[in-house]
């Protein structure tokens, strides 16, 4: 919902992170290689401990994510972050942050298994030229997972993994009005497994994901709309990005691909099999700077 007078809970605000004197410059999407990706434990219900995953298979699709990427980049906008021992999943690089115009807000896990990599994320980009905040101790937020900038508002997804108080911090913090919403199907636990923003006026979405109050929200949107199906949801379709003027989709969606070809937009299909093994796909490999 749409509020614009509500205040933060009195003596909770988005803090000021100290600044780091290292300043490089930023990037607009970065990503990390799913170097030491393991199946160690289960926190959502796609993972499971005994389906049998290769990691070399998941570093060729990465792999072939970014050259995807850099066909379509202009020179210099895509940054490669440094995998770190023992952050298993640090390749979903950006579930504890979210990036907008320059500032960048911290969150924390739901789980406690993926607490560790918050430290990583954060003197990764405080060493660019971020200006960053983070949300009180204690207060969930699984950033740009469940973040995303949208014709100058926030879309905000919570219930699931995000704490519904984070759209206070996210209002103050980045000026913006919030939509929040709420996830209602454990399989997609995060806002960007099951809505897809492809342009201004162009809104792709799971509805089996939302009840009825948040499907009547995104209904109420002023743009046309796509409903994805559950199959091709499963395949992970709503986790699409548009870069570089062209929607990077998995491979299992071929309904919407055609949908949106036949609004004239390029599509690219990408293998990202061996991530849906731990529910993720191509947007949550992605860690987008919103300008
Ligand atoms: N296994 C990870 C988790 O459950 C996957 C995160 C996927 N990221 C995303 N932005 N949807 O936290």
């Amino acid at each position: 919902m749409i509020s614009h007078d509500e205040q933060a809970p009195r003596g909770q605000e988005p803090r000021p992170t100290a600044a780091s004197s290292r300043r490089v410059a930023r990037k607009d999407i970065l990503l990390c290689p799913p170097r030491y990706l393991e199946l160690t434990y289960e926190i959502n219900p796609w993972m499971k401990k005994t389906t049998p995953f290769s990691r070399e298979r998941a570093l060729e699709q990465w792999e072939a994510l970014v050259a995807a990427y850099r066909k379509v980049d202009a020179p210099g906008r895509i940054e490669l972050v440094p995998p770190v021992e023992g952050l298993t999943e640090l390749c979903f690089f950006g579930d504890s942050v979210f990036l907008c115009e320059g500032k960048a807000l911290f969150g924390h896990f739901r789980h406690k298994e993926r607490e560790p990599e918050r430290a990583a994320v954060k003197e990764f980009l405080l060493a660019r030229s971020f200006r960053g905040f983070e949300v009180p101790e204690g207060v969930v937020f699984e950033g740009a997972g469940e973040t995303m900038l949208w014709n100058d508002k926030i879309l905000f997804g919570f219930g699931k993994r995000s704490d519904e108080v984070v759209r206070h911090f996210l209002r103050q913090t980045f000026k913006k009005d919030v939509v929040d919403i709420e996830m209602e199907d454990a399989s997609f636990y995060h806002l960007d497994t099951a809505l897809f923003p492809v342009h201004e006026e162009l809104l792709a979405y799971y509805p089996g994901s939302f009840g009825p109050i948040d499907t009547a929200t995104i209904e109420s949107f002023d743009c046309e709309k796509i409903k994805v199906s559950e199959k091709e949801a499963r395949a992970f379709a709503c986790n699409s990005i548009v870069w570089g003027g062209v929607v990077f989709m998995p491979t299992g969606a071929p309904v919407l691909r055609k949908e949106l070809e036949r609004r004239g937009l390029g599509t690219v299909e990408v293998d990202v099999s061996e991530f849906l093994k731990f529910g993720g796909g191509i947007k949550c490999l992605t860690l987008q700077h919103y300008l």
